[in-house]
């Protein structure tokens, strides 16, 4: 077996492949986790110019270039839908929840439509900026956050307190004027410009963000799921808003902090979920806590519906997202923004096992070697939260360390007991299929 990343000491479950008598053709666009999880199906890997394939992990170009003119059997699966970006470029998300907000305050109420309340307020950058200037003039003082919307990794990211950075930045190179009729420069890159959250929660005087993984099967009906792992995100510099101008203190990608001088790749910078939740825990207690994890939940399903009517509902579609949430003093979470391309490169041995299972898990539900019922509630390290509507736990999750008591199917940051739940899957398949 061809091996990618260097930890793949990972044990795989040992299950049937075969589309019919067929092997399964896979392509891959991406040389980390995922290709060792492919090759470790061992399905065949169909080559870069090959249009003979049945599942194909492609990135986000190859949907732009290339998917509306590709024809696709009923059984083929990819990884994204056609307009992802209406969920996953900063300037679209935030305006889709803005919608989807003024929508809900419309038909069903104010209380409901507060409950969208978990994004900072944004503006789009050049179109919104004179409604921005207005907000920045309501509240002297604060703080804001410059984004270009197009990239990642903290690229191209600034924080700045007064409007006269902004007017210098905008008549600098970096930020080409679009009224300047004199000449032929490019039109100026889109930008968003938020509420900077100038008291996160933190832990050793430090700030983190918070790394979760759903995966959506279908849009028509809505159909979401939410992994049990992930990760919090540290920043190595303690906390402070004297220094507006380090990234290292306020930027907590790990693109970012692993450059900082002192970072230590074992080490690392992250968390698991499940210590952060015990964390949690043992300081506020359950309640607490679960009131944030429910506000969690809500970011999910809401940002969800907000994009609902305006995706592709493609049925070779999936996607598997990479939500980043800030926690604020309060515990209360914030969206920072949604991934459509999720880091899939591991930087430890920890993290590679972590991507490794979740991986293995969202090409179970995809299926594509058809031995689910579609009925499932659970696979792996995955619980289904949302089926046109929330889907109830069965158990409140008894066998979980430390279950919700609240009664939805969600379980982040709860025991992410993955193989010993996918071996039960497989003997109930096979026991339901003698009958
Ligand atoms: N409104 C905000 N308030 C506080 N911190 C923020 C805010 N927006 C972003 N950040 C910090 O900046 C980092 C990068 O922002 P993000 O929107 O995720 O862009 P990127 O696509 O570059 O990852 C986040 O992980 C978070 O640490
Ligand atoms: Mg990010």
């Amino acid at each position: 077996m061809n091996k990618i990343g260097k930890y793949n000491n990972v044990n795989k479950p040992n299950w049937k492949r075969g589309i019919g008598d067929r092997t399964i053709r896979f392509k891959c666009s991406m040389q980390n986790v995922i290709m060792d999880v492919l090759r470790g199906k061992g399905w065949i890997e169909a080559k870069e110019d090959e249009t003979d394939f049945d599942f194909f992990w492609a990135d986000r170009n190859w949907m732009k270039e290339y998917f509306d003119q590709c024809y696709m059997d009923e059984h083929v699966r990819i990884n994204h839908f056609r307009n992802h970006y209406e969920l996953t470029r900063k300037n679209l998300m935030v305006k889709n929840l803005k919608r989807y907000r003024k929508q809900l305050d419309r038909e069903v109420g104010k209380l409901e439509a507060a409950k969208c309340d978990f994004f900072p307020t944004t503006f789009e950058l050049p179109s919104e900026y004179h409604m921005f200037v207005d907000e920045f003039k309501r509240c002297p003082g604060s703080i804001w956050i410059m984004k270009p919307v197009a990239k990642s990794q903290g690229k191209g990211i600034f924080l700045f307190r007064k409007l006269k950075d902004i007017t210098d930045w905008k008549k600098s190179d970096v930020y080409r004027i679009r009224d300047d009729k004199t000449d032929d420069k490019e039109p100026p890159e889109t930008y968003i410009v938020s509420r900077y959250i100038e008291r996160p929660y933190l832990i050793g005087g430090r700030k983190f963000d918070i790394r979760i993984y759903v995966l959506v099967t279908s849009y028509i009906p809505l159909k979401a799921w939410l992994y049990r792992s992930g990760f919090a995100r540290f920043s190595n510099t303690r906390f402070s808003l004297e220094s507006i101008d380090d990234t290292y203190v306020h930027l907590t990608n790990v693109a970012v902090q692993k450059t900082a001088p002192d970072y230590d790749p074992e080490k690392g910078c992250k968390w698991s979920m499940q210590q952060l939740r015990q964390y949690l825990t043992a300081r506020y207690g359950i309640e607490t806590v679960e009131k944030t994890f429910q506000l969690m939940n809500d970011i999910f399903i809401y940002s969800l519906q907000s994009v609902k009517k305006v995706m592709i509902n493609d049925k070779h579609c999936f996607e598997l997202y990479g939500y980043d949430v800030l926690l604020d003093v309060d515990l209360k979470p914030w969206l920072i923004e949604i991934n459509a391309s999720p880091s899939l490169t591991a930087s430890n041995q920890e993290d590679y096992e972590l991507k490794y299972g979740l991986l293995e898990d969202v090409i179970c539900i995809v299926d594509q070697e058809n031995k689910l019922t579609g009925k499932e509630k659970r696979i792996g390290g995955f619980d289904l939260m949302w089926n046109e509507g929330p889907v109830l736990a069965d158990d409140g999750g008894a066998d979980c360390i430390n279950p919700p008591t609240y009664s939805t199917n969600t379980f982040l940051g709860c025991h992410n007991d993955r193989k010993t739940q996918l071996q039960q899957l497989k003997k109930q398949l096979a026991a339901a299929k003698k009958h």
